[in-house]
């Protein structure tokens, strides 16, 4: 019996409202089967493809997706082109889908760096997915944890230099306004692929409290399977957000 049936005849199990992802090991992947790093980066696309419809069936009301980092604009330039060229195709390709299966599409990172045709495009997948309300996927691009802080930062400073806030007005919740996830809620489970166990500059503030789980298979080759096993894996634990008492993995 797999984790999938077990979770059908005994309802309700722990989910995580929020599942984030670094979705590491499309290169390995590629390596692995003798194949060019960009045939990796496709598996990847098409792996994400089907956690999004997993997700959604899982209950999981939002998943964030660890897509194009700040630090990954130091690859080859050729690679660096793929994945530009990989969101394209995901957003023209998948759109209409995502936005026919209920999917409200939201973007974190920073939108300066990006060139106007990529910017474009996430704009209109938000604006199109903006009333859509079956899970909510969020696409990290063009972004690192630290540099969200430091634009917060700015953000804050500018206010103070402006009059309309005070020093001591600036407080942790004030500082979570201020950031790409204002309106998101923290993530209560990261989820990071390939073996790697770091961050790696994802959601620093925000995975303050998550769960980590880190899985050995490629991203690639994640699949519902996975997915059901960390939420397995994230029911079981205790969370206690500094305290003594230990609340439901989910609250
Ligand atoms: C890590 O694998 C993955 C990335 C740097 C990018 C993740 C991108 C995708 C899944 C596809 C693109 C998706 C969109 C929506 C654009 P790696 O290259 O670091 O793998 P390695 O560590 O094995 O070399």
């Amino acid at each position: 019996m797999t984790g999938q049936d077990r979770r059908h005849e005994s309802e309700p199990m722990t989910t995580p409202a929020h599942v984030a992802i670094i979705m590491d090991g499309n290169g390995r992947w590629a390596k692995a089967r003798g194949l060019p790093r960009l045939a990796g980066h496709r598996a990847g696309v098409e792996a994400l493809r089907q956690t999004v419809r997993a997700a959604a069936d899982l209950g999981i009301s939002w998943l964030t997706v660890y897509a194009f980092s700040s630090e990954n604009w130091s690859r080859p330039k050729s690679e660096v082109s793929d994945l530009m060229g990989l969101l394209r195709l995901f957003i023209r390709r998948d759109l209409a889908e995502l936005h026919q299966n209920g999917v409200r599409v939201r973007t974190i990172g920073d939108r300066t760096g990006l060139q106007p045709d990529i910017a474009a495009l996430l704009n209109e997948a938000e604006t199109l997915t903006a009333g859509n309300s079956a899970i909510n996927l969020v696409i990290a691009f063009n972004y690192g944890g630290r540099d969200e802080i430091a634009r917060a930062v700015r953000k804050i400073a500018g206010q103070v230099l402006a009059g309309e806030t005070e020093l001591d007005q600036i407080t942790p919740e004030s500082v979570a306004m201020a950031l790409d996830t204002s309106d998101i809620p923290d993530p209560d489970l990261v989820i990071r692929t390939s073996g790697e166990q770091r961050l790696s500059n994802f959601l620093l503030w925000q995975a303050a409290y998550s769960e980590l789980i880190f899985m050995s298979c490629y991203w690639p080759d994640f699949s519902k399977g996975h997915l059901v096993e960390a939420l397995e894996q994230f029911a079981a634990r205790e969370r206690r957000f500094g305290g003594l008492v230990a609340r439901g993995a989910a609250s």
